[in-house]
């Protein structure tokens, strides 16, 4: 069974990638290391999102779970 993601926060993660590197976002809100997986997912049913950054920049990743466009934020948890 798939659990409900749970809110982490209700607005996106700034953070300043390496172009080449990959994230793995935490898509079930119990990492200790938002927005990133610790892990915390076991037995949850939900799996982490990879993410390979195509440029060095800031990013925005969504930190409550529930964007259409994950791993990004994408206004979503303006409407939570
Ligand atoms: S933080 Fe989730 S959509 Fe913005």
């Amino acid at each position: 069974m798939t659990e409900t993601p749970e809110i982490a926060q209700k607005s996106p993660y700034g953070v300043d990638v390496e172009v080449g590197k990959s994230y793995f976002w935490c898509a079930c809100g119990r990492s200790k290391t938002q927005p990133f997986c610790d892990g915390s997912h076991k037995g949850t049913g939900l799996s982490p999102v990879k993410f390979t950054a195509e440029a060095s920049k800031k990013v925005f990743f969504c930190g409550c779970k529930h964007s259409l466009k994950a791993p990004m934020c994408d206004g979503t948890h303006n409407r939570l």
